[in-house]
């Protein structure tokens, strides 16, 4: 039984984690290295909090509960030490992530489960630092978490059943719909968004239509509630680039990255946070 949620990392995911583990009833224990980070987290739930307040979304008593449910703490040790799950979310990086876990289950109860919010790393390749592998599982949450329906649960190599089923129960004390997915690179969401993300893109090289209307086929076609070049836009073209490679290299060319994603990168058109990607942005 989950009571005590440890997220570690409270930037973009980890505070809407946060978040949604307090709102379900957990107590939260929040750990960031950065104490701007770890303040600014705190002050993103409460002010997400008091706007479910005013959309009626939580009664006024159930959100000062859930804040109250909140604690920050400024080391690993105390972040984890009573906490039955751990959820790390710090940036995309092996080594950092797995020095986070091997810190983790010096501090932590045999029994704590660890879990990672990775988009792409292997679960079996994070959980080779630790003792617990049948205890550890990847948790891929959607941004924003507390909004997007999907939690991903990642099965590695020697997940136990026992733990999968744990966090699908967690899942749905989340009001989440939860998938499990095998230990494979880009998992089910990254491997199908990319597939669909390059060919558009390959699309807009061919000149087959404008990047409008290749949105407009999926989201009026296919009910796609955004077409995949609006999509990379938003996601930030050198991010898809990286997946793109990554997934190259591991399940072969039909992932290579086309070549005018390779080049809008390099001129520094990224999409939404640079002003300019298959679309001009304007604030
Ligand atoms: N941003 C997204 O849309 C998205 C979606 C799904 C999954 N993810 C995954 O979630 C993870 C986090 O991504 P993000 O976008 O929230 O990153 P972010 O950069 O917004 O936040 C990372 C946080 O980790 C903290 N941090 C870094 N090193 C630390 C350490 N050693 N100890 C404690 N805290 C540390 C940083 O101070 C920062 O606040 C990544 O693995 C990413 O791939 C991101």
């Amino acid at each position: 039984m989950i009571r005590q949620i440890a997220v570690i990392g409270t930037g973009t995911m980890g505070r809407g984690i946060a978040y949604l583990a307090a709102v379900s009833g957990h107590d939260t224990v929040v750990f960031d290295f950065d104490r701007a980070a770890l303040d600014g987290a705190r002050a993103w739930i409460e002010s997400t909090l008091l706007k479910g307040v005013e959309k009626s979304k939580l009664t006024g008593e159930a959100a000062q509960a859930a804040l109250s449910r909140v604690h920050l703490a400024t080391d690993i040790e105390p972040a984890v030490r009573a906490a039955d799950l751990i959820i790390e979310a710090v940036p995309e990086n092996l080594e950092l992530k797995s020095d986070i876990f091997a810190q983790a289950d010096l501090f932590c109860s045999e029994e704590t489960i660890l879990a990672s919010n990775t988009s792409s790393i292997s679960i079996s390749k994070l959980a080779g630092n630790v003792e617990r592998r049948d205890r550890f599982i990847g948790l891929h949450f959607f941004n924003p978490p507390h909004l997007m329906k999907l939690i991903e649960i990642v099965s590695g190599e020697r997940t136990s059943s026992e733990t999968v089923a744990e966090m699908q129960a967690l899942a749905k004390k989340m009001g989440k719909e939860a998938i499990v997915v095998r230990d494979t690179p880009g998992f089910a969401t990254s491997r199908l968004g990319v597939a669909i993300g390059l060919e558009a893109i390959r699309m807009f090289e061919e000149g087959v239509a404008s990047a409008e209307d290749i949105d407009r086929a999926m989201e009026l076609g296919y009910n796609h509630p955004m077409g995949p070049l609006r999509l990379t836009d938003l996601i930030g073209l050198d991010v898809r680039l990286g997946i793109a490679e990554y997934l190259a290299g591991a399940l072969g060319p039909r992932f290579e990255p086309p070549q005018i994603l390779r080049d809008m990168v390099a001129e520094g058109k990224l999409g939404k946070k640079t002003g300019r990607g298959f679309y001009e942005w304007n604030e």
